[in-house]
């Protein structure tokens, strides 16, 4: 295991997991990012009332785990992750892919319900779909553990045997803008005291893509920059699509984009073949962040064709969901406003890049 993993994972377990109130609007299908409620971008540290409970069952039971799609870069290693921790504890594991189709998602949940699997993770489709999810799972009394997709705090009061981990998005958001403010001029390349950037957003109607595409922004308007949007589009997360947008956009817009700004790692990674085709050179006359720090996003970062990424922590995230899971099992119920747990992102720079190398 990677060194930098193992030491956050430590620390977080040390804590017993940080618990913080998941007070974000996850119903919003707009994108427009400002008009989200200011999340924290530190999750206050509040105690865990699940860490004083000890005696979870260590394993032999069935988990069913519902993923949005497996055609999804960062879910795959997360989902991978799960499993590989599931089974090692000796847990009968089956995971299944919704093909991003709620409807088929909430089919997966009900077929697990009918076999009495002991517990669920679920990362849900749609956010806004978590009222129906929750309703499901709290009538047939399975504990879960929703992963990835963060409902509201009221929406999971509504069941004790619930809990959310994942990480707060508007961290990640912060650090993406922090690792422009680090550049030598500051995302500024033309020197006009604008940044210039376009945005490619994922799926908009997701809470991570929302506070990404605000907090991003907000760390350099923070730091007194003036920024002009040229273009933000949403990209769902893929990589095609991310080579598209950035295609279209430096087509429209050419050299007065400074930086772009991806959601994700994956459009980084579609955006960066964008760069090249267009005969630009990142880190000379474009920057480009993403989100996750895939093995393809560290080695882009590593070769100076990324400015840097973000660590969102799937071994770490896998590690809590499954903790969680048994603690639930163990007979621990969540009090409202403390059913979301948070694994803390980490920038990743060309500095730091080779900690998280494989
Ligand atoms: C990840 C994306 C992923 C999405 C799926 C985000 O947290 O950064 O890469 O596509 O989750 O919901």
């Amino acid at each position: 295991m990677k060194k930098t993993l193992a030491l956050a994972l430590a620390v977080v377990m040390s804590l017993g997991l940080l618990a913080g109130c998941g007070g974000n609007n996850g119903n919003s299908s707009n994108p427009p990012a400002a008009s989200n409620p200011p999340a924290a971008s530190n999750p206050p540290a509040a105690s865990n009332p699940a860490a004083s409970i000890p005696d979870a069952p260590a394993g032999g039971g069935t988990v069913g785990v519902c993923i949005y799609k497996f055609d999804d870069a960062f879910m795959t290693t997360y989902r991978n992750s799960l499993q590989e921790i599931l089974e090692s504890k000796g847990y009968k594991v089956t995971v299944v892919d919704g093909n991003n189709d709620q409807a088929k998602q909430n089919e997966q949940i009900n077929t697990f319900i009918t076999q009495k699997v002991d517990a669920l993770i679920i990362n849900p489709v749609m956010t806004s779909a978590a009222d129906q999810i929750i309703d499901t799972v709290k009538n047939a009394g399975i504990p879960t553990v929703l992963i990835n997709r963060e409902p509201t705090a009221e929406q999971m009061s509504a069941y004790d045997k619930l809990v959310y981990v994942g990480c707060n998005a508007a961290q990640s958001g912060t650090f993406q803008g922090e690792l422009i403010l680090e550049t030598e001029n500051q995302g500024d390349i033309n020197g006009d005291g604008v940044i210039s950037y376009i945005m490619i957003q994922g799926d908009p109607e997701n809470i991570d893509a929302q506070l990404r595409t605000e907090y991003s922004v907000k760390a350099l308007t923070d730091a007194g920059k003036e920024v002009k949007q040229l273009n933000l589009t949403r990209g769902d997360w893929d990589r095609n699509r991310g080579q598209e947008i950035a295609a279209n956009d430096l087509a429209q817009f050419g050299d007065q984009i400074e930086v772009i700004f991806c959601n994700n790692d994956d459009m980084a990674i579609g955006a960066l073949q964008a760069i090249q085709t267009a005969g630009r050179k990142v880190n000379e006359d474009i920057y480009l962040v993403g989100v996750d720090a895939l093995d393809a996003a560290l080695t882009e970062v590593k070769n100076g064709n990324m400015t840097g990424t973000v660590l969102n922590d799937a071994m770490g995230q896998a590690t809590a969901a499954v903790e969680e899971m048994e603690k639930l099992l163990g007979g621990t119920t969540y009090a409202s406003g403390e059913q979301s747990v948070y694994v803390d992102y980490v920038k990743v720079t060309p500095e730091n890049v080779g900690d998280f190398m494989k």
